[in-house]
């Protein structure tokens, strides 16, 4: 889906986003339920040649309870990075056994918490961790389930911030490493080897390092099994990328067609963590412009969101298009406007240089907001974070209430 395809004048499914503003006020975010269950739908009809594979969606790209109720109902997994992320999708109805649990820096009550709760598998990242959980599991007379995460020194070829296959990166172990610990891990009475994962990037418009990365898992696998150390599953990550602009971003299905053809007839259960690809074009922002500001050199239009409330422009330089849905009254004049927000950064901008014809009190839609949105946002500048409206059909719902003032000092203490 490209950016564009969620805004039909000025709706989202058949609710005007004008109708969302007056009810909701502004900023606030909103998914369409259509868009999120249509996505989940690509990845499994990508994958109708292997009906045991799971679709563990990536917590982190949007951890609202309603969108994970959703893809948990639609029979999705959970791919997870922290305790906070297991209470998420446990109060959210989710099924711990099918939750995989990533993340180089787990604590032991995180990992405490995932074995009470009964998880999929733990991706370990390090020999430590690995250590530390089978330890811990013994203590508590459990096995754990564990997979590692191996690092294929790959180059995804996107953002280097989110780029995590290369040998310099803090995750997973390289392949030699990997063939050692699951040596000791096959011996360890309280671990249950039961897979091998990598990850290695994300916002990836090239299905072929995700392949080449597929064939190097594949090959440890091999030589496990001739060792006598039975894989179960090959958990690929996530990353596939999206249209934000003007990238040809694969299909699920072209994503996937190399990766399905290295694994060919191997009886390997897979397991995929899509985030950005489930939940990034489902969704937008919507904000208000609270004043134009004509400056000698540039023209700006301050809006009511903020870098504390999409932080990827600041964060990343990333673009998102920014759409007028809705004029005030006033004839306006276009201009190359900056899109900038309230807070008190230079960096705090969600656009540059986009042509707009705006007045006061217009409202605009800032696309492809879905992932990493909501779930990124802070209260930096004292700003209480937006509402999140869930549109189906004719119906839209509150999904999270925007926070007050009395949410953001709940749990200080003053000094009397
Ligand atoms: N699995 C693991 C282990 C991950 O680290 C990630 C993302 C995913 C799955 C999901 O990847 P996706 O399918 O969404 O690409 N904040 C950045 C993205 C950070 C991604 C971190 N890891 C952004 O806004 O672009």
């Amino acid at each position: 889906m490209t950016p564009h395809q969620l805004l039909r004048d000025g709706h989202i499914e058949a609710v005007p986003l004008a109708e969302i503003a007056r009810l909701y006020g502004t900023p606030t975010y909103v998914y369409s339920r259509a868009a999120l269950l249509a996505n989940y739908s690509a990845w499994r009809a990508a994958l109708a040649s292997h009906p045991d594979a799971l679709i563990c969606y990536a917590v982190k790209a949007n951890g609202n309870l309603a969108l994970l109720d959703l893809f948990a109902r639609a029979g999705a997994g959970f791919d997870i990075v922290s305790g906070g992320e297991l209470a998420r999708v446990l109060a959210a109805g989710g099924d711990p056994a099918k939750v995989v649990f990533s993340g180089v820096g787990k604590r032991e009550e995180e990992m405490e918490a995932a074995l009470a709760a009964g998880i999929l598998c733990f991706n370990v990242e390090s020999a430590d961790e690995l250590f530390t959980l089978s330890a811990l599991a013994k203590k508590l007379g459990r096995r754990a389930p564990v997979s590692l995460r191996v690092n294929p020194d790959i180059d995804a070829g996107t953002h280097p911030y989110i780029a995590t296959g290369l040998a310099s990166a803090k995750f997973g172990v390289p392949v030699a490493e990997a063939l050692e610990l699951y040596r000791w891990a096959s011996q360890e009475p309280s671990l249950r080897i039961v897979g091998i994962d990598c990850h290695i990037g994300s916002q990836l418009l090239d299905p072929a390092p995700a392949a080449e990365a597929a064939k190097r898992l594949l090959a440890l696998a091999d030589r496990l099994t001739a060792e006598g150390i039975p894989i179960e599953h090959l958990d690929l990550g996530g990353g596939l990328g999206i249209c934000y602009r003007d990238e040809a971003a694969p299909t699920v299905a072209d994503y996937l067609a190399p990766i399905l053809a290295a694994v060919s007839a191997r009886k390997l259960r897979l397991i995929f963590e899509p985030g950005r690809s489930l939940v990034g074009n489902a969704g937008l922002l919507l904000t208000r412009v609270l004043r134009l500001k004509h400056g000698p050199v540039k023209h700006f239009a301050i809006v009511d969101a903020a870098m504390n409330d999409l932080a990827r422009p600041a964060l990343y330089d990333a673009w998102h298009e920014i759409v007028k849905v809705v004029s005030s009254e006033a004839p306006s004049e276009a201009h190359r406007y900056e899109i900038v927000g309230p807070v008190c950064e230079t960096g705090d901008f969600l656009g540059h240089d986009r042509l707009l014809a705006l007045a006061k009190g217009d409202l605009l839609a800032i696309l492809s907001a879905g992932a990493y949105g909501m779930s990124m946002s802070s209260n930096y500048n004292a700003r209480p974070r937006a509402a999140e409206v869930l549109v189906d059909g004719h119906t839209h719902r509150l999904i999270r209430r925007r926070e007050t003032f009395a949410d953001l000092i709940a749990a200080e203490t003053g000094l009397s």
